[in-house]
């Protein structure tokens, strides 16, 4: 496969633009205010799916928003790479913090990104990376090299739990079939230092509600003497950890894969600066379980943490109240062999027996997902090798991410292949966050090695 950098230079404004015309569509999968930018967006992917030199291209219904579906069958006799990735984004609250606004994409140069980045939500969380594949695409097509079949499935739940692309695996297995699956959802360690994600955290999230008086009560005259839900929701999510950073709930760690030393010791090579890592945050020290370090806290341990509390009262000034009822959202990011069923049937039992009395606790649980671990001696990871060490003149590190793409576990039990994570944002991209962005070196740089893992792949299968 020739190098694409000369095509990907002509093209360079182009590319840019299309993916700026993408980010500037609000597709929030989880507010139905946004159900007819998600849509729309589903549109445009297909359009450009048909342009980049697919021959089949539908938007397949489901019970919720729409999975792009497309095709180039070149050869039965060759092997065929399923392409997934996601159109739908997170939203982009709080809107305050961001520098220009979420759905006007702007190009600006930052310390990482001394090209420019493009700063908009999605840029890189996945509309950025996903549209790297389809500009990869163009690139065989329109210069006649694609050396394989490939088969795209972009969908729009993705940020919300991907539960209609699950409906659609398991009815479409034959339509699906494919020899690996590739996708670029993931970030790498940095662009000197490129690396595969080989692994993915399970997910188990919930919501709990605390519910005490039937009314909100006057603090004075009731305070002391019925239990606070938000005291008591608090307390309990306190005990939820021990000393050590421990999870409490019975039974948590029962699964967990434990690693050996030496694949712990391999782990610690990969290149990591705590003070840059710190810095990079602002924060005056890292935090976690007890006996591990900060790069396994964040990926080959399980977690628990609450990501959004409330309850009371909340306005201007002050108010004298003991609120009724008090919420939190709580996830677990699971590790390999803990079933994420089993985790949230766990926290329930666990969080509803520890609610005193004065109160009740409800649990209602919303997605999850298994955990993914890919072996480095698969045909598709040696080929994802080998298309890195083509573009950036290195071999990546292998490298377990804390991230979860829950879909992934179900695609190796529906689709029986193996899924191949190359992805090229960065931590400092701020995906799920305020300004989030997107290297154009890191676009460029992806389109220019996707090819090169179509050519690997279809060369090591024969
Ligand atoms: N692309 C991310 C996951 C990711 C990012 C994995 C970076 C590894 C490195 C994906 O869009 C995502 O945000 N997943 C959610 C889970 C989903 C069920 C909402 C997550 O990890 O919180
Ligand atoms: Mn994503
Ligand atoms: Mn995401």
């Amino acid at each position: 496969m020739k190098s694409a950098i000369p095509y990907i230079q002509e093209n360079k404004s182009r590319f840019i633009e299309e993916l700026i015309n993408l980010l500037k569509i609000p597709s929030i999968s989880a507010d139905s205010n946004y159900k007819g930018d998600v849509v729309k967006t589903a549109e445009v992917v297909r359009d450009s799916l048909l342009n980049a030199g697919c021959d089949k291209v539908e938007i397949c219904e489901t019970p919720g928003f729409p999975i792009v579906y497309g095709e180039k069958m070149i050869n039965p006799d060759l092997p065929t790479i399923l392409v997934y990735g996601h159109y739908d984004v997170q939203p982009p609250d709080p809107l305050d913090l961001w520098d220009s606004p979420p759905f006007e994409p702007v190009i600006k140069k930052t310390e990482l990104h001394p090209e420019g980045a493009i700063f908009a939500r999605g840029a890189c969380d996945d509309k950025g990376q996903m549209y790297m594949h389809v500009k990869a695409l163009e690139y065989m097509t329109k210069t006649d090299q694609l050396p394989c079949n490939v088969k795209f499935m972009i969908e729009g739940e993705e940020e919300v739990g991907s539960e209609s692309l699950g409906w659609f695996v398991e009815r479409n297995q034959e339509k699906l079939s494919n020899d690996v699956i590739l996708i670029s959802d993931t970030g790498m360690i940095s662009p000197d230092v490129p690396s595969i994600t080989t692994g993915l955290r399970g997910l188990s999230y919930v919501e709990v509600e605390i519910t005490g008086p039937n009314r909100d009560l006057h603090s004075g005259l009731y305070g002391g003497a019925v239990a606070n839900p938000i005291n008591v929701l608090t307390k309990m999510i306190a005990s939820l950890h021990d000393e050590d950073n421990h999870i409490t709930i019975p039974g948590f760690y029962d699964n967990v894969d434990e690693l050996s030393l030496e694949e712990r010791a391999k782990m610690g090579e990969a290149p990591f600066s705590k003070e840059a890592y710190k810095k990079s945050i602002d924060i005056n020290d890292t935090y976690g379980e007890k006996g591990y370090t900060t790069n396994e806290r964040n990926s080959i341990r399980p977690t628990l943490d609450v990501n959004g509390i409330w309850g009371g009262y909340i306005g201007e000034g002050a108010k004298t109240v003991i609120a009724s009822k008090a919420y939190a959202k709580i996830s677990m990011r699971l590790v390999p062999n803990q079933n994420w069923e089993d985790i949230t049937e766990l926290f329930t039992k666990h969080f509803e027996s520890i609610a005193p009395a004065g109160v009740s606790a409800k649990v209602t649980p919303h997605h999850g997902g298994q955990a993914y671990v890919t072996p480095i001696d698969s045909l598709g990871y040696k080929a994802a090798e080998k298309a890195y060490e083509a573009t950036f003149g290195k071999t990546p590190i292998p490298q377990r991410s804390g991230g979860s793409i829950p879909i992934v576990a179900l695609f190796e039990k529906e689709l029986k292949s193996k899924t191949i994570l190359m992805g090229f944002g960065l931590d400092s991209d701020a995906i799920h966050s305020p300004n989030e962005h997107f290297g154009i070196w890191n676009y460029l740089k992806g389109i220019e090695t996707i090819p090169q893992f179509y050519h690997y792949f279809t060369e090591m299968s024969k």
